[in-house]
This record gives structure tokens, sequence and C-alpha cells, in this order.
């Protein structure tokens, strides 16, 4: 069933190219026109929506948090996201207008379902994201867009995780599509650099023994901290979390110009610090920052490990360990930037003796609030 792997998480992780090309597959045509026929709500309220709120938990919640970028700029509508398990107790201000967006993997979810089930009956429209045919999150949603990613047996989500991106994106843009926004010029490009990502994290795949190696050297460390700005500040915090339930590390993700107002504090002599830089090109004032981010922490003693696109000689002087991804358009960028942080946590547990595919306490699907 492992194919030759030695873990369903290497298998998943390996599987990444296909499933991202899966998730498009069939929703866009030639002419870069998205035909997402499953999404059942109808054009005239789309066209009518005044908010969008995203709720998930873990992985896929990370999922909406890079969601909220795409929305916000693609269609200019304030998107909210917020972790399932809190969204009903504080009592959300929901109305017909708003559009929920539920991401799932797995669409059994407990706390995600009590939020939809809640947003449902403030007379929301509910559009589930999952990969899980007929489970009970997209049954009680008003529509579902699924992933195909495969079943994912690892408790660790990997390709689960891109293609809920994925289909975030598509959800961003269709929706953009249908309201006709400004940024509708842009929806034929980024649909041709989508149909490209495939390609770009198969070469990421194919660069992975350095962080493996990496990871192996790391394995007596108690802690290592992620920063990252932009989209890049919710890929921090999933390379983090893979680290938490894997490896069993105090491992934390910030955003990096959070630093100087506390975790700086954190820094000492050797500390691995993994850090995402997003592209020079296009929004080059994140890039700058965050190359100060890592000269401060680097003058602190830290070690810095700097997943930075090709062709970012800006930041080689000041990274200890250098990972490099196929540049991508900013916004994408998590989708390449993603993937060694999943192999990073996965040879770093299997090298502390864990197992990787169930981890100590952890349920694939968490059915309880
Ligand atoms: O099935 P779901 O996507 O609703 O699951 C949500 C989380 O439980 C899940 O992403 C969890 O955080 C993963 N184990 C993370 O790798």
């Amino acid at each position: 069933e492992k194919a030759g792997y030695a873990s369903f998480m290497l298998k998943e992780i390996a599987e990444q190219p296909k499933a991202v090309a899966d998730t498009l597959l069939g929703r866009v045509d030639g002419s870069g026109t998205l035909s997402l026929d499953e999404v059942r709500i109808p054009p005239g309220v789309l066209r009518e929506v005044d908010k969008v709120v995203v709720v998930a938990c873990g992985t896929a919640f990370h999922a909406g948090l890079i969601a909220k970028y795409a929305i916000e700029h693609w269609t200019r509508i304030p998107c909210e996201v917020e972790l399932a398990s809190e969204f009903r107790y504080r009592d959300p201000i929901l109305d017909q207008r708003t559009l929920v967006v539920a991401i799932s993997q797995s669409g059994e979810t407990m706390d995600t379902l009590m939020a939809l089930r809640h947003a449902r009956e403030q007379g929301a429209r509910v559009l589930a994201i999952c990969n899980t045919n007929g489970s009970t999150i997209p049954r009680e949603s008003d529509a579902v867009l699924y992933t195909h990613a495969g079943p994912e047996v690892a408790v660790a989500s990997t390709k689960a995780f891109l293609t809920q991106l994925v289909a975030c994106y598509l959800v961003a843009l269709y929706l953009g599509q249908v309201r006709g926004t400004k940024y509708g010029d842009e929806i034929g490009d980024v649909v041709r650099d989508l149909s490209g990502i495939s390609g770009a994290v198969e070469q990421v795949l194919g660069t992975m023994e350095p962080v493996r190696e990496l990871a192996r050297s790391l394995a007596h460390k108690n802690t290592v901290l992620f920063l990252g700005r932009h989209v890049g500040h919710p890929v921090a915090l999933e390379g983090a979390l893979k680290l938490k339930e894997l490896a069993y590390m105090h491992a934390e993700g910030f955003a990096a110009g959070e630093l100087k107002h506390g975790p700086i504090a954190l820094i000492e002599e050797d500390l691995p610090v993994v850090v995402v830089v997003p592209s020079p090109r296009g929004r080059s004032v994140l890039h700058d920052k965050i190359v100060s981010n890592i000269q401060e922490i680097r003058a602190r003693g830290a070690r810095t490990i700097v997943i930075a696109e090709e062709g970012d000689e800006a930041v080689a002087p000041y990274a200890d360990h250098l990972v490099r991804v196929p540049a991508t358009p900013t916004l994408l960028q998590p989708l390449v930037a993603t993937v060694p942080l999943q192999v990073f946590a996965c040879e770093l547990a299997t090298a502390r003796g864990n197992e990787v595919d169930q981890p100590r306490n952890l349920a694939k699907s968490v059915t309880v609030e």
C-alpha cells in the first residue's frame, strides 16, 4: 500500500505534483475561464456576497489564512479566517450575504461541522472545500469543491494542504470572475501559473537531500522557530505545526515583523530558525524587510535556514543553509515553500525514532469537539 515508501507520509509528499494537477483538472478551460459547476451557489448570490468567512482547524486553517490574501486581492471582498473551534462561541456576525468557506480534508471534523451548522442557521451560504467524497461536511454544505488529492492516510496533512490551497485559489478567482472585479484580467495569468505548479513541486521534491541531511543533524535540538511575512507567515505556522505533531519538538511560527515585539528574545546561539522569504520581484518591500530580519537574528547567533526563490542572491550571505524553490508569483509561493518544511519535519521525526504516520495522541480525523 505504501508503494515502496517507508511511510504513508513520504508517499503522500511524493504524490503532491499529481494531487495539485488533479485539483485543477477539468476546472479551467483553454481560454483560462474557470468552470466550477460543483459550486451550485447561483452567480447572483455570489455577486451579492459582502463578506467571506473561512472556518477550519489545524493545517486546513493555515490554508484558510493563505486563502484570505488571495480572496481579498482578487475579489476585494473582506475575508475573515477563524479557527472553527472558536467560531460559534463568539456569536459571529453572519447573514445571507456572508459566504462561509469550510475547509476540511476528512469532512468529519466536529469543530468545523459545528461552525458551519451555526453559519447556516444564521442564513449564510456554506461552500465546503473537502477531500473526502460524501463525508458529513460537504453533505451539510450548500456546495462543495472537492480537492481530489486521493486518500490521505498519514495523520500529518501534506497533499491535502497543497490541494486545499489550489482549491482556495480557484474559489478566489471564481468569485473574481463572477463578480467581474478589476483583477479579472489576472485570472488567465494566474491559471497559467497554477498549471505550472505541479512541475515546480516536482522540482522541489528532486532537491530535498540537503534538507533531509540538515533535519537529521538537528534531531537533538529542543526548539525550532519559523518566520515568514505575508503568505509566508501561514507557511511558517504550518512548518511549526508539522514539527510539533511529528517530532514532538517545541516549534513556533511567527510573523517576522513581530520579532522585535517579543520573540527575538528567544534567539540564542545556534538556535535553528527557518525563514520563508518572499520573492524579490513584485513585492520587493516585503523581501527587503525579511532580509533585515534574517540579519537581525543571525547577529544574535541564530542558525538561519532560508527558503528562498532561485536567483534571489540578496539572502545568500545571511543563510547558514539555503533551500531554493522555483520562482512563483507571491500569492502562490506557499505551494512550493511548504514542501521543504514537510520533508524537514518528516525526516527529523524519523531521526528521533518517531512513528511519522501515527504520531502519539493524535487521530486522523477529530470527530469530537
Ligand atoms: O480533516 P480536517 O482537514 O478537518 O482536519 C483538520 C486538522 O485536524 C488537521 O489538519 C490536523 O491539524 C493535521 N493533523 C495537521 O497535519
